[in-house]
């Protein structure tokens, strides 16, 4: 479904992607771990077609990234699921999973908002999948964090994509809330044999959902393997290795090396700190 070879991305001269190789079957559900900056957003941009590699080879859905192609055609193959819940509040959930068929009706009928009852059935069959089926008439906004990130997956699954790009899909989500979208998520894709690359930063939501996860640090792919091979190896090589780099960001939110009894990993210098506060 996704096939990646030494593909490298630059922002002027911030090389951002070090020559990437990753592959990802049908039906299997990639989590991608790594600090803030490793270039895992910038990953999931150049799989969606956002962002533009430098060179490399790339193929999603079946479609060569590294070629012209219609935004449409990959609409028609590649969905996203992003942080902040991107559902628009004011219109119906059912009408917010419709939105995902946009891409695959006439342009007429996209203007006009006109779907078929195909699409209306299918629209419903995605609120099934994420459980939310007696909420499509509600209107969106009255929908908690957790249920409106759930109309997102909704929309994806209507597209009837072969690949789902999630970006940190649980980053506003507290940890229950956050499990059960991922569920969702992880069922609904087995189920429907689509590939998910998701990016997250807890390591524990790594080992519970993932098929299989991958690290990523300054840029270069530092692990590939199943959760159960997730040790403080491993993890080091995701996170330490980029500590001198992120060491001006070791007091933030975002420096995480060494596990808390909070279970939130922080470089060892504030994991130490953290542990002498009495976190
Ligand atoms: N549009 C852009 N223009 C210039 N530089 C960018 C752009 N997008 C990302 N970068 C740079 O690319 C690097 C990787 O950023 P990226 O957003 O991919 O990291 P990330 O791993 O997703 O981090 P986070 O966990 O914080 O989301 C950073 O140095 C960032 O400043
Ligand atoms: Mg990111």
């Amino acid at each position: 479904m996704i096939s990646i070879r030494n593909l490298r991305k630059s922002y002027g001269s911030n090389h951002v992607l070090h020559g990437i190789d990753m592959d990802v079957k049908a039906g299997e559900f990639v989590v991608m771990l790594g600090l803030s900056g490793a270039g895992k957003s910038t990953l999931l941009r150049c799989m969606n077609g956002l962002n533009q590699p430098d060179s490399g080879t790339l193929q999603v859905g079946g479609i060569d990234l590294m070629q012209k192609h219609s935004r449409r055609e990959l609409a028609r193959h590649v969905a996203m699921v992003f942080q902040h819940h991107n559902v628009v509040q004011r219109l119906s959930v059912r009408k917010n999973v419709l939105t995902g068929r946009l891409g695959q009706v006439g342009t007429l009928a996209s203007v006009l908002q006109l779907f078929r009852q195909s699409d209306i059935e299918l629209a419903q069959q995605c609120l099934e999948r994420v459980g939310l089926a007696h909420k499509a008439d509600e209107r969106t906004q009255a929908l908690s964090g957790g249920q409106m990130q759930r109309v997102g997956i909704a929309r994806a699954l209507a597209q009837q994509p072969q690949v789902i790009l999630a970006d940190e899909p649980v980053a506003s989500l507290d940890p229950k809330t956050a499990r059960s979208v991922l569920q969702y998520l992880r069922d609904a894709t087995r189920e429907m044999g689509i590939a998910v690359v998701c990016n997250l930063h807890q390591v524990d939501y790594a080992r519970e959902f993932g098929d299989r996860v991958v690290g990523l640090a300054q840029g270069r792919m530092v692990f590939d393997g199943a959760p159960a091979d997730l040790d403080e190896a491993a993890l080091d090589a995701i996170y330490h290795s980029a500590q001198q780099e992120a060491q001006p960001a070791a007091q933030g939110s975002e420096a995480r090396t060494g596990l808390t009894p909070a279970g939130v990993w922080l470089p060892a210098s504030a994991s130490m700190a953290a542990t002498a506060g009495g976190l």
